[in-house]
């Protein structure tokens, strides 16, 4: 019987499995590398060499109620798209609600995991550890849970780009840059147009003579201010919209590529790419068209070869006087410490049933945690993931034969292959409600929609209407949390909440004008549904309630939240 779960990583995905071992009544041990949690969200001045790293001006692209775990909504007064210094004040808080802390063993790094010593006891692992001073360890668990990122190991394709080893300038990768300094008046090309790419080029711009942004295959870029100011994260994510795309394919790629392009032009920037706008994340980034219309950057095409200090684009211009390459090309993935046979891969990704459990195990007591992408927060899928995992371990929960795994991993790599762009460095793709549900069901907490609707139709409009976020698999099954109805029904007022910081006047007006009656019917339904402008005011009055006070009630651990507040 499984009891004793090694959990390797302290980020979002190690804190979450670290809490699922528990709320499952198993013994999580936690191994972190480094000597604080946080993972990617724990900002470092200087790149440590196997870990993730984030330079000093990234905001989250989700927003905070997208990212949220799913019994722990983020304090109210929290901006939406939160700083990195924010986020990883969000998960300690999460940490220390549900004491996750006194689990972990800090500066203690895997360097492998084995099968068991005891072939009668069959499922268990070897885990070997390194500690601060370099002491080794054994430890024997019963299960394994890995949470050890996927960002960790920098993509450099120099080979890609003749005469690099003539060029006179300063090259690096983006999991070394930290911040602009350094690089005052020079002129920079900026390779890669992900998330990382884009970013960078405008950080850069800001102080450089002139950056320049080589683009291979062209991105859609997406900004996080949706219509009316609202997260764009929060539109447009529902399970109502979910069906429209399903049901209507080739609609909703044309109502959503017009949209962005009515921002800008993705042609006349030079950024329209050949696939289409669900086929890959989009690049989220408020200032990029900015930065393009001012000239501060300049895009460009793929780089045919560089000589001496300059550039040379395929479509034959030139940029000479090149001081500073950028390599924003993304990140290749590694388990350094887990065995081979574990490592097999389907397409570009591992052989992973639902992208957690390799099919070949006796017993399936070894799963992987946050190695998927979608369109939306990694938090809950994390989370989902974490929560079947668990139920599995226990047995509460089993999984088909390795045979049936193995055809469903292949069906699955064939379908992903046919609707996203995929690659080494971007091997999974999965859709964001389908797959949460899929996972859900399999741990018996996926919402009851048409039951729902009968029994409770205020909370069912929300979860049908309103953005999926992760509260609504705390509402039945196991794991069911008290508070998920009132975290749903307030998300809008977290929302609201941060920009509420100059509206005195307004207020005394509406106060003066409101009828309560007609605006908590009003208010019921609209909170269902994106709110415009006007509708914002209208939402806030009928609540009417202080919505830190209303976190602090729906918030376990909730003298935490008074605690940076
Ligand atoms: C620049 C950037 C921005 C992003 N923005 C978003 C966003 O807006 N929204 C979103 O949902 N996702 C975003 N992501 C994705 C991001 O990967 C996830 O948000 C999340 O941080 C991943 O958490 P994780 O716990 O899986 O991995 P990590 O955060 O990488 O944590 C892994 C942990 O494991 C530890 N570790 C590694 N190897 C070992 C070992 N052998 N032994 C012991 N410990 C080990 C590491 O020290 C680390 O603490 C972003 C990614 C990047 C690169
Ligand atoms: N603010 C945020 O929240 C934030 C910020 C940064 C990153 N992120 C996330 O972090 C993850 C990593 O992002 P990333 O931007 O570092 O990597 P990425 O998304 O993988 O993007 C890599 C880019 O490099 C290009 N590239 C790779 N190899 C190339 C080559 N040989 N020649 C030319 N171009 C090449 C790719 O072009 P092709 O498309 O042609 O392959 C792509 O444009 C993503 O999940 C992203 O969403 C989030």
């Amino acid at each position: 019987m499984v009891q004793r779960v090694a959990v390797i990583g302290a980020g979002i995905s190690g804190l979450t499995s670290i809490k699922s071992c528990l709320d499952e009544g198993l013994e999580p041990t936690c191994f972190e590398s480094s000597h604080d949690i946080g993972g990617l969200w724990r900002f470092k001045e200087e790149p440590e060499p196997g870990r993730a790293n984030i330079y000093f001006s990234v905001i989250l692209n989700s927003s905070k109620e997208r990212m949220a775990f799913s019994d722990f909504p983020p304090p109210a007064e929290l901006p939406n798209n939160m700083h990195h210094s924010e986020v990883l004040q969000y998960l300690r808080l999460y940490a220390q609600a549900f004491n996750l802390l006194q689990h972990i063993y800090f500066q203690t790094t895997v360097t492998a995991v084995s099968k068991g010593p005891d072939p009668a006891v069959e499922g268990q692992w070897v885990v070997e550890t390194e500690g601060r001073d370099g002491q080794r360890q054994t430890h024997v668990f019963d299960a394994v849970m890995v949470c050890t990122g996927h960002f960790t190991k920098p993509h450099l394709p120099l080979q890609d780009f003749p005469g690099i080893e003539t060029f006179e300038g300063r090259y690096f990768h983006t999991w070394e840059y930290c911040n602009a300094e350094g690089l005052q008046r020079k002129r920079v090309v900026v390779i890669g147009v992900g998330g990382s790419g884009g970013d960078i080029a405008v950080d850069i711009s800001r102080v450089a003579e002139k950056v320049y942004l080589s683009s291979r295959s062209g991105a859609w870029v997406v900004s996080r201010v949706g219509q009316g100011g609202i997260p764009v994260d929060m539109l447009g994510n529902s399970r109502m919209d979910m069906m429209l795309q399903k049901f209507f394919p080739s609609w909703s790629v044309r109502t959503a590529e017009k949209k962005l392009n009515d921002v800008f032009d993705h042609r006349l920037y030079g950024l329209k790419p050949d696939h289409s706008i669900f086929a890959q994340n989009a690049v989220v980034s408020d200032e990029l068209p900015g930065r393009i219309i001012s000239g501060r950057v300049q895009v460009k095409p793929n780089v045919k070869e560089i000589c001496g200090s300059s550039v040379i684009f395929v479509d034959g211009s030139i940029i000479d006087k090149v001081d500073v390459v950028v390599f924003a090309t993304g990140y290749n993935y590694s388990f350094p410490f887990l065995p081979p046979a574990l490592q097999s891969k389907s397409g570009y990704r591992l052989r992973l049933y639902k992208h957690v459990f390799p099919p070949g195990l006796t017993r399936p007591t070894l799963a992987v945690v946050g190695f998927v992408h979608g369109l939306g927060s990694l938090t809950p899928l994390a989370e989902m993931q974490a929560r079947w995992a668990t139920r599995v371990f226990k047995g509460l929960t089993s999984l088909p034969s390795e045979k049936n795994m193995m055809e469903e991993i292949e069906k699955d790599t064939e379908l992903m292959h046919q609707r996203f762009v995929l690659s080494e460095r971007n091997p999974i793709q999965v859709d964001y409600i389908p797959y949460l549900d899929s996972l859900a069901d399999l741990v018996g907490v996926r919402p009851n929609l048409p039951w729902l609707f009968l029994k409770d139709p205020r909370l069912a409009l929300q979860v049908f209407m309103g953005p999926c976020t992760a509260y609504q698999y705390r509402l039945t099954g196991p794991g069911q949390w008290a508070g998920a109805r009132q975290a749903i029904l307030t998300q809008w007022e977290r929302v609201l909440q941060p920009f509420r910081t100059r509206r005195e006047r307004e207020r005394e007006r509406e106060s003066r004008q409101r009828k309560p009656g007609f605006y908590a019917f009003v208010g019921n339904l609209e909170s269902a549904t994106p709110p415009s402008q006007q509708t914002i005011y209208s939402t806030i009055a009928p609540y009417g309630a202080n919505s830190l006070e209303q976190t602090k009630q729906t918030v376990p651990g909730k003298q935490l939240v008074r605690a940076i507040t």
